[in-house]
């Protein structure tokens, strides 16, 4: 039996597959490459020693697709396979409604077909949109998003929920906050593309000197020091509540299981006090300079993560310096693989 990990060689995909390899299941990988490179597969068997299956194709061919199903004895998937960035997202909107859902309804006709259950879905805390209250807790109402990003991950919540109440099936909704870090090892993280949007890789190439300073998007924000508060969860603790999903879903005895988390620290920092962390973790500075707000931005989101205690036996406890020297262990493991 196996678990389908797509986007299985991506940010948080790569390191969900080794914590699914460090519990035991055997892992069938598919990813296009779109946004990930191929040696992070040779990296995840030498953190694991096992190498996973891998099929590079783009999800939308659904008869490559079938052959897989057809080649494994596939028990579960676990689905990140998607485009993520907000703002790309604003000016190809078609592209990302194709791409986020048909590989997306691709995977549950061949679920549907086969009988398989237990599907996890990689979703984000921007369903919350500006939320009222602090901590968002799974009840928070739902916001239309901003982005059409945003919009892809509610939509994929609603096709999944009415997938697990048509056919009885489980699934599990990820709300992920924000994902910072890397594997401890160094050889496994982001790899953004471009100049990137998110404020850590951003911060670790400027660093590392490849930009020149750091533009803070605002200080005149409602929060103590000006900047805005996110919830930075370390990659790696993020990956093991996958895995704790997973396990939750394969053992419940509930024909229909459709289950919501908050995946995130349960504790909220500011875009000051990430930059100030880097720099104590690592002895380097980051230059920065203060400009105007990014459209679209929030001032606060924080999650309440007691339900994923409670139920998944599982709470991010590293801290945010020591996530943040992992990147850094990265960014260095990327440069000399450039030099
Ligand atoms: N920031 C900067 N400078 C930068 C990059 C970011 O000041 O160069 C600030 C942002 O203004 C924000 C904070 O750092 O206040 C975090 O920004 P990120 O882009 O890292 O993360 P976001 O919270 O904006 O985005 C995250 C996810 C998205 C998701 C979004 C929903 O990355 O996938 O939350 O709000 F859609």
């Amino acid at each position: 039996m196996a678990v389908l990990v797509t986007g299985g060689l991506g940010y948080i995909g790569s390191h969900t597959v080794v914590e699914l390899i460090n519990n035991g299941y055997e892992v069938v990988i598919v990813d296009d490459l779109s946004n990930s490179e191929r040696f992070i597969l040779k990296n995840i068997e030498e953190i694991t020693g096992k190498k996973p299956f891998f099929y590079p194709f783009d999800l939308r061919r659904r008869e490559l697709l079938t052959q897989v199903f057809d080649a494994h004895q596939i028990e579960g998937c676990i689905n990140f396979a998607a485009s993520k960035a907000v703002g790309e997202s604003q000016i190809k909107p078609v592209d990302y409604y194709e791409n986020n859902l048909f590989t997306l309804i691709n995977i549950l006709q061949e679920f549907k077909e086969r009988g398989i259950s237990n599907f996890i879905f990689s979703s984000s805390c921007t369903v919350y949109g500006q939320a009222e209250k602090m901590p968002i807790t799974e009840n928070t109402p739902l916001k239309l998003p901003e982005s059409v990003y945003g919009k892809t991950k509610q939509m994929g919540e609603e096709i999944l929920i009415d997938f697990a109440k048509a056919y009885q099936r489980k699934i599990s909704l990820l709300r992920y906050f924000n994902p910072i870090g890397a594997h401890p090892s160094g050889k496994l993280g982001e790899l953004p593309i471009g100049v990137p949007n998110n404020l850590v890789p951003y911060v670790m190439q400027t660093a590392v000197g490849i930009r020149e300073k750091l533009n803070i998007w605002g200080d005149d924000y409602d929060t103590a020091d000006g900047t805005p508060i996110r919830d930075y969860i370390y990659v790696v603790d993020l990956a093991k509540a996958h895995v704790s999903a997973l396990k939750k879903l394969m053992e419940s005895n509930e024909q229909t299981v459709i289950d919501i988390f908050n995946l995130g620290a349960g504790k909220g920092s500011s875009v000051l006090e990430v930059v100030k962390a880097f720099e104590t973790a690592n002895d380097v500075k980051v230059p920065y300079q203060i400009c105007p707000r990014r459209e679209g931005d929030i001032t606060i989101a924080y999650a309440d993560v007691t339900k994923a205690e409670r139920e998944l036996h599982w709470k991010s406890e590293t801290p945010l310096e020591e996530s943040l020297r992992t990147a850094w262990k990265w960014q260095q493991y990327l440069e000399s693989k450039t030099v």
